[in-house]
């Protein structure tokens, strides 16, 4: 494992902070899912970099907004925020929010944010995550779920689409898709 250096945007103090290696590829591995807590915040926005490296029409730039991100989601539901590890070290994480409401009106499970490093994707690490909040939202008695993608996000897209969401209506950049939540 490497100690990556967090110089931040705004001249604070660098915190180290592990991160898997690029070279980090193995077939068996323990994950533990848990509910993410506000020191997670520099392993957030480190893991966050790592896996948007690809989609730089969809993310943010500096730490400071990953910084602000993480914070605002945190702020919008605790409870739905999760991080799947591996010896502490961070995989991927998904935001959810129970507490929101869709552009008509309708109460629904929003899913703010998922990502997994590209290093550990198809291990069925995002699917895990998903499962997660899938249960939570059922937990709140949600009967949809909700994300914004990126339209031209086609991985993530066909990911969602086999798991059950159906593609709404385009927004600018981005696609709203749902889900029926079954009890
Ligand atoms: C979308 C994303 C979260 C998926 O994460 P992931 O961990 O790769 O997801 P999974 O491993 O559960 O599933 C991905 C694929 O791997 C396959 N897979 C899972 N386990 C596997 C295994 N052991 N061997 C081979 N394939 C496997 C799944 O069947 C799935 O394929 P499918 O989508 O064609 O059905 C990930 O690609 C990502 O972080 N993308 C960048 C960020 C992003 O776009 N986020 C969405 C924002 S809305």
């Amino acid at each position: 494992m490497v100690d990556a250096l967090d110089s931040g945007s705004s001249g604070e103090i660098p915190v180290r902070v592990q991160v898997p290696p690029p070279a980090f590829k193995k077939k068996n591995f323990y994950m533990h899912i848990r509910k993410v807590i506000l020191e997670d915040k520099e392993k957030f926005v480190k893991t966050y970099f790592l896996a948007y490296k690809e989609l730089s029409d969809y993310k943010y730039h500096t730490s400071k907004e990953v910084k602000n991100y993480f914070n605002w989601l945190y702020k919008r539901d605790k409870e739905g925020f999760w991080v799947a590890e591996e010896n502490n070290l961070p995989l991927g994480f998904i935001a959810s929010d129970a507490n929101w409401r869709s552009i008509d009106g309708e109460e629904v499970l929003e899913i703010h944010e998922l990502f997994v490093i590209p290093e550990m994707r198809k291990k069925g690490i995002g699917k895990k995550l998903l499962d997660t909040v899938l249960e939570y939202g059922k937990e709140k008695r949600k009967k949809i779920a909700e994300l914004w993608v990126g339209k031209e996000n086609f991985q993530a897209i066909n990911f969602y689409k086999k798991r059950g969401f159906k593609e709404r209506e385009v927004i600018g950049k981005w696609l709203r898709m749902t889900k029926f939540l079954d009890y």
